[in-house]
């Protein structure tokens, strides 16, 4: 057992970083025993000191640089979350040969390749657990224990505040702005809730999910964006009557085409959307503020990890599992896993990622209409899986399921058939995702 503690600077000391204090307080007897050195908060930066009147006066500083670079810390924990300063206040940590655990997913999803760089230079560690899926084990399973698997696909729900919307949404019937109020008034969404129901959030843990699966750089540039604002009570009402319900989907996969002289290229295709799903499906399941994403790999099959993927308890204990990595590498020598990019596999255009739509329409009900609908459908080359036709007076209800096709072919398949005289409204189109 080592007596020289290992120092740890914390930035930030919100709902995260009170949690990190609180557990490393708690269990410091047993994090010794596991790390082999005691661990010790050497200083935390905040931006309003007085109001953290619960911790020691003399750890605080508004100095979020000088602490990084004070010569009493080892370690730097970031949860301030956000660009800058976290960005800079990192890259000094780890040029100057500090190992850093941030839950930071906006800043990995931006600057990773910059972050794995200088850790490499100084030879220190980058851990970054919390940043996907709070409590949920994921990216150490993608990083180790699956590293010797070829990873085709990981999709889940990865935001616990658009998950409880359209749980809610799907519950009771509400709309999106009613239920999007209720959320904010019991604490589930932020106050701007404009990360998560915009999809930015989910984008961000989608290009970290697709980086470490793929051994690929990918950026939340990279990934094809879309919320859940659009998201109405008559979408959930039409999936409920498929037995389907809505979700709001990370989708990374692994595209493999072959030429006419049978020649292979792979490339990624990472998505965030709303999207329909069986409710027979493991992921309709999974309702309120929790997360849980599926990966299917060639020799390990299919994987589930459930959990709570937010909240200051839960994350803390991955960012608490990350220090304890980081503290035995420092006690035993070595280091952890550094960034896998080798693949480099390029990213494919969303227009070309086959997908499948759910359209319903309200159409005049005479005849000859469904078969000018169908048409648009042919002469775009998509495959139609399920029609359902309901007359009412003088128009009708028709609602198409189409199989997998280029979101190009389908955006304008949608476009053509919202010109055709005989229709009156397109009432909603969203894709749809997994087989019943
Ligand atoms: P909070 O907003 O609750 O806390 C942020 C903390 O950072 C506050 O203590 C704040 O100080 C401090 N801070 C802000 N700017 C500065 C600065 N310039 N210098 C020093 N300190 C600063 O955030 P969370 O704890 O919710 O989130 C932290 C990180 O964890 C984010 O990256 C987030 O994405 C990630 N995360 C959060 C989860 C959650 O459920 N909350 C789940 C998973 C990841 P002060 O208190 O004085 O204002
Ligand atoms: N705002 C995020 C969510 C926090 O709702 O899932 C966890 O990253």
């Amino acid at each position: 057992m080592a007596d020289k503690p290992i120092r740890v600077a914390l930035l930030g000391c919100g709902t995260v970083g009170t949690e990190v204090t609180r557990l490393l307080r708690d269990q410091a007897a047993d994090l010794t025993a596991r790390i082999g050195a005691p661990m010790e908060i050497t200083g935390i930066a905040v931006r309003r000191p007085n109001k953290h009147r619960d911790v020691p006066a003399e750890l605080l500083t508004t100095d979020a640089a000088a602490l990084v670079a004070s010569d009493d810390v080892d370690v730097v924990v970031e949860v301030i979350g956000g660009i800058e300063p976290a960005r800079t206040l990192l890259l000094d940590a780890l040029r100057a040969g500090k190992s850093v655990v941030t839950a930071n997913k906006a800043l990995l999803a931006e600057s990773a390749g910059e972050l794995f760089a200088a850790a490499d230079a100084s030879g220190a560690d980058l851990y970054f657990e919390a940043a996907v899926a709070g409590a949920i084990p994921l990216l150490r399973p993608l990083r180790e224990s699956l590293a010797g698997d070829r990873i085709t696909r990981v999709m889940g729900i990865v935001n616990g505040t658009t998950n409880y919307i359209l749980s809610a949404m799907d519950n009771t019937g509400s709309g999106y702005g009613e239920t999007l109020e209720e959320a904010s008034r019991l604490g589930y969404a932020e106050a701007d809730p404009t990360a998560d129901v915009d999809g930015f959030d989910a984008a961000s843990k989608a290009a970290i999910l697709a980086s470490l699966a793929f051994h690929t750089r990918v950026t939340a540039a990279d990934v094809h964006r879309e919320g859940i604002a659009s998201v109405a009570s008559a979408d959930i009402a039409a999936a409920r009557a498929l037995g389907r319900t809505v979700k709001l989907l990370a989708i990374c996969e692994r595209v493999t085409d072959t030429d006419e002289s049978g020649e292979t290229t792979e490339s990624v295709a990472v998505r965030v959307h709303p999207a329909m799903i069986p409710r027979s499906h493991p992921l309709a399941g999974v309702g309120g503020a929790y997360n849980a994403v599926f990966v299917e790999a060639d020799a390990a099959g299919s994987l589930m990890f459930y959990g709570q993927g937010a909240g200051g308890a839960p994350t803390a204990s991955a960012v608490l599992g990350d220090l304890v990595a980081v503290g035995r590498n420092m006690v035993q020598g070595g280091r952890g896993p550094r960034e896998s990019a080798y693949a480099a596999l390029p990213v494919r255009p969303m227009g070309q990622t086959p997908t499948r739509y759910h359209i319903s329409l309200d159409v005049a009900d005479r005849a000859g209409v469904l078969s000018q609908v169908a048409a648009v459908f042919a002469e775009h080359d998509v495959s139609i899986a399920v029609v359902r036709q309901e007359g009412r007076t003088d128009d009708a209800s028709l609602v198409i399921v189409t199989h997998a096709a280029s979101e190009a072919a389908l955006r304008s398949t949608v476009d053509m058939v919202a010109g055709l005289p005989v229709v009156r409204e397109v009432v909603s189109v969203m894709r749809v995702e997994g087989t019943e």
